[in-house]
Formats: C-alpha cells, sequence, structure tokens
C-alpha cells in the first residue's frame, strides 16, 4: 500500500470507518456462534476514505477480511476479470507487503437513484450482469441502487466485495458449516441477497433446481 499514507489528513477523508464484530473460533472462548463452536467476537474493521487530491474512494479491509472473511473471493473474482465490464471506474487495487489483497481504490461518482437503478441496471445493463455471472460464476448478493455509480456518464458497481461462488446461493446454515475453511466469520453470509428479483431469476437457472 505504498503509494497510499493516509495519516495524511489533508488529503484523505475518512467517510466511513466500520467496526464490526466477527467470530474467531478458538477452544476456550466464552462465547458461541451459530455454528455451535466456542470462541470470541473480537472487534474487525474496514475504511473508507475519500482521496482529495485524485478524486478516489478507498476502501481499506483489515487483513483478516480478504483471507478469510467476508472478501474472501475478492481477489479471485478481480482475476476472473468480474468487475473488467462492471467496474470502469476502479482505479487501483491494494495488496500490502505479503502481497494479500486489502482493498481498493474506485473513482468518485454520484449512487444511483432506486428509479435509475431500475432503469440503467435493471432494463440496460441486465444481460451484461447475466453474462459476467454466467462466465465467471460469482454472483452478486447486494446489486443494489447504492451500489452503483454513475460517472462521467458511464455506470460502475462499488462494494465490489459482494461476491460469492454461484454454489453458494441459497444453501442453509448446513452449508456455510461445512465451508468455514473459506469464510470464518460466524455466521451464514450465503443467506444474505439484496439483489433483484431478475437476476435471481437468472442465479436460480444457472445452478439448476436444488
Ligand atoms: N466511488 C464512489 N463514488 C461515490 N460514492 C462512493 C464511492 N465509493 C463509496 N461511496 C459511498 O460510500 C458508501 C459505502 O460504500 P460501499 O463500498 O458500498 O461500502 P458498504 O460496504 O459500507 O456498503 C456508498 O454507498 C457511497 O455512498
Ligand atoms: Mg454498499
Amino acid at each position: 500500500m505504498a503509494s497510499f499514507d493516509f495519516s495524511d489528513r489533508s488529503r484523505y477523508r475518512v467517510v466511513r470507518d466500520d467496526i464490526y464484530r466477527r467470530f474467531e473460533a478458538s477452544e476456550h472462548g466464552g462465547d458461541v456462534d451459530r455454528f455451535g463452536r466456542r470462541g470470541q467476537w473480537i472487534p474487525r474493521g474496514c475504511i473508507i476514505y475519500y482521496d482529495l487530491c485524485d478524486d478516489l474512494f478507498v476502501k481499506v479491509f483489515d487483513d483478516h477480511f480478504c483471507r478469510a472473511g467476508e472478501g474472501r473471493f475478492l481477489p479471485e473474482a478481480l482475476d476472473r476479470g468480474v468487475y473488467d465490464f462492471l467496474c470502469p471506474a476502479l482505479e487501483h487495487v491494494l495488496v500490502d507487503t505479503d502481497g494479500h489483497l486489502r482493498g481498493y481504490a474506485i473513482r468518485s461518482g454520484r449512487v444511483l437513484s432506486r428509479y435509475e437503478f431500475e432503469r440503467y441496471v435493471g432494463d440496460i445493463l441486465n444481460p451484461v450482469v447475466c453474462e459476467v455471472t454466467t462466465r465467471t460464476g460469482f454472483y452478486f448478493y447486494d446489486l443494489t441502487y447504492h451500489n452503483v455509480i454513475l460517472r462521467e456518464g458511464r455506470l460502475s458497481f462499488i462494494d465490489l466485495e459482494s461476491i460469492l461462488p454461484l454454489s453458494w446461493y441459497g444453501k442453509g446454515l448446513d452449508f456455510a458449516e461445512s465451508m468455514l475453511n473459506d469464510i470464518d466469520i460466524g455466521y451464514a453470509l450465503q443467506s444474505k441477497f439484496n439483489s433483484p428479483a431478475w437476476y435471481a431469476s437468472h442465479v436460480e437457472a444457472l445452478n439448476g433446481p436444488v
């Protein structure tokens, strides 16, 4: 992350500083998660900065996030080109000194209104979103108006980590439990789906009957 000096507060404004509780399994922990494991809930974080010089939003994750947290599939999704067409505003990918993905920087734009989302994404971008899903094997579980921006007349996704493999779609707690080696966050992430109905139909058609 060499080129970002976030301590320079005249350049980087904190837009959002999220602290959330994530589960860390350990034999002697005092808590029990939804999978019945012992451990403890610990605070983790994600910070979004606005870069006043380059007009970028920079999202920085804790070091757990892309290794075993919600961002676990982001490195692979980027490699498979999930965002080649869907995030033209993506400017940088942040990697730490160990070579782990730690965030990304996206040029600033204007978040869509609900109406614009229905028109631009629902009616126009729809085939591209479906095609990318088919081709890459990843689906977007948080495809909503506040996660798409308009910049210089072009649509661009933000919140890039909101993706999961197609095979995770609609699966229950048992499945999440069997995947704890992939994502260990103490809850079943795949039960979250905030994307439109037309997209759910596409994902279901790809997955076939359960
Ligand atoms: N490139 C961007 N341009 C404009 N607004 C942005 C951009 N990136 C983030 N934001 C603002 O920050 C909010 C949170 O960013 P997001 O990546 O969606 O994080 P979260 O995981 O909290 O939803 C967005 O809903 C939007 O208001
Ligand atoms: Mg968001």
